[in-house]
């Protein structure tokens, strides 16, 4: 039975739930609002690993994603002139081996743009193929401000007053998800996001003479960590990670983003390293983004008929660099579970739960004592820990791992239903 689905959030997971699912019965209507005007797609680089390439293979889409990937050659630890204090070359293709930099990795904006205009393309061929096309479409710069559900369905009230009336809605709308709050009460809500005491803004600076393709990690006292990250690109990507605790930053995620900006500056402006060129970029910084860090633990992901997609219901954190991964394995398994169930939606969100549970649990183990070495708040913390990295070096060239990971292609489920290449 063809189902009439809202999603909420245009990012990485919500497309790409959409093509898979709109795959699998053409007729399905499908809806998907983002609440910024246009696609965002602002964000640094994201990692592909583990299950997330077979799941792009599956889809078609590991071409194009490859010829956009980035080419990042290792990491080098730098002290405050600049000299290299340790040195994590990359893995080779084909080599599976920990490291900041994974096998495939893309700037966030390219993987939202091909995962867009992979939906667009598929809805235009079904569209001229089929006469009772259901159709996906996107509505940008609207948003949900209320929901009411029952058994038959959900009642929604749009951020314009008009209403509408859905078979299910599905939460894609990131770690700040207001629909989770919507439906589970703020309550629930709030108190799934598990804070790793850490903020971290992200940003693209003009590149200058002598970046390589190597990333540059850099530990400064009072608890902050600065990794530059150039790879074959023009512009040089900036990432800020700070363990102070500063109430004017947590309370800047309420205001403008000028207020944030103007809150990361107060903690990185000083003479530590590449400050001048570092604030000045992020002033002017049109791609800005900052976020409290951390992990959202739901005990459900669903409630009646609202399900919550990738962030919203399970951000593992940056710091795992498994957040890409889970979200699209997230699309792959609600949409497979909804094509194999039919019209029982209960069954399939159920199924959706059991089927995730262990992927959600591995990905989201975490050492963040480990994680909360590299803020070391005083200049001798930072000369032993420096000392650390170096010796890890030196061991086996690995860059220390926070997560434990072990999610192979033989975690992905079978879906003859969702009607895809292979
Ligand atoms: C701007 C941005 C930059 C990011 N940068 C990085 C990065 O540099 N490195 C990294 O590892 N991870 C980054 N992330 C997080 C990363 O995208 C996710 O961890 C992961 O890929 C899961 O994606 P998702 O689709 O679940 O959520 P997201 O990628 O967060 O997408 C959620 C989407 O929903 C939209 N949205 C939010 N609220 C509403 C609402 N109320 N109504 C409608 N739409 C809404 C958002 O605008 C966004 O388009 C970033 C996320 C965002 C939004
Ligand atoms: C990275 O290398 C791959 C393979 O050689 C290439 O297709 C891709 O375009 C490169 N990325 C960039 C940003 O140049
Ligand atoms: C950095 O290296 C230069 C030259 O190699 C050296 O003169 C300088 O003392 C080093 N700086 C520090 C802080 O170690
Ligand atoms: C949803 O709206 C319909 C029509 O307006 C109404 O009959 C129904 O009771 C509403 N359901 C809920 C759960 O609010
Ligand atoms: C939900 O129900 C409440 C109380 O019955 C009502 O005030 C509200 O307008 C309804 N909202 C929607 C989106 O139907
Ligand atoms: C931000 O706003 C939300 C909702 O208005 C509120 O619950 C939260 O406490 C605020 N956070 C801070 C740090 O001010």
């Amino acid at each position: 039975m063809p189902l009439n689905i809202l999603v909420v959030g245009a990012g990485i997971c919500g497309p790409a739930f959409a093509t898979l699912l709109q795959r699998s019965n053409p007729m399905h209507k499908i809806t998907i609002l983002e609440r910024y005007e246009s696609l965002r797609t602002a964000g640094q680089q994201v990692d592909l690993k583990t299950q997330a390439p077979h799941i792009l293979r599956k889809m078609g889409l590991m071409e194009e994603i490859q010829s956009r990937c980035v080419n990042e050659t290792g990491l080098e630890m730098v002290d405050s002139s600049n000299n290299r204090t340790a040195y994590f070359p990359a893995a080779s293709a084909g080599e599976r081996r920990p490291g900041l930099t994974s096998e495939h990795e893309i700037m966030r904006g390219d993987m939202v743009q091909v995962l867009y205009d992979a939906s667009v393309k598929q809805d235009d061929t079904l569209k001229g193929r089929l006469e009772n096309h259901g159709g996906l479409h996107y509505e940008f710069g609207r948003t949900i401000t209320a929901l009411n559900q029952s058994s038959e369905g959900v009642n929604v009230t749009f951020s314009d007053g008009k209403k509408g009336h859905f078979d299910l809605v599905v939460a894609a709308d990131g770690q700040a998800s207001r629909t989770r709050r919507l439906a589970f009460g703020k309550e629930i809500s709030d108190a799934a996001f598990k804070s790793l005491n850490i903020h971290g803004a992200y940003f693209s600076i003009p590149r200058i003479e002598g970046e390589g393709s190597l990333a540059r990690g850099h530990l400064a006292p009072g608890r902050r960590m600065i990794v530059t990250r150039t790879s074959d690109r023009p512009v040089t990507g900036v990432l800020m990670f700070t363990m102070r605790k500063s109430d004017r930053l947590s309370a800047s995620y309420n205001e403008s983003q000028e207020s944030q900006k103007e809150a990361f500056v107060e903690i990185f402006n000083d003479n530590e390293w590449q400050t001048d060129r570092l604030i000045e970029g992020l002033r002017s910084s049109k791609d800005f983004y900052a976020d409290e860090i951390g992990q959202i633990k739901m005990s459900q992901l669903s409630t009646g008929r609202v399900v919550l997609l990738g962030d919203a219901g399970y951000c593992p954190s940056p710091f795992t660099g498994l957040g890409t991964n889970l979200c699209l394995m997230g699309a792959y398994i609600l949409a497979g579970e909804l094509a194999r169930q039919g019209s029982d939606i209960k069954m399939a969100l159920k199924s959706y739960e059991d089927k995730m549970r262990p992927i959600v649990d591995e990905c989201q183990q975490f050492s963040s004592t480990g994680l909360g070495l590299f803020f070391p708040s005083s200049r001798i913390g930072v000369w032993s820990m420096t000392k650390l990295v170096w010796a890890v070096s030196k061991v086996n060239g690995l860059f220390p791992q926070f997560s434990k990971v072990d999610t192979h292609e033989d975690k992905i489920p079978d879906y003859p239903e969702l009607n895809l290449e292979e």
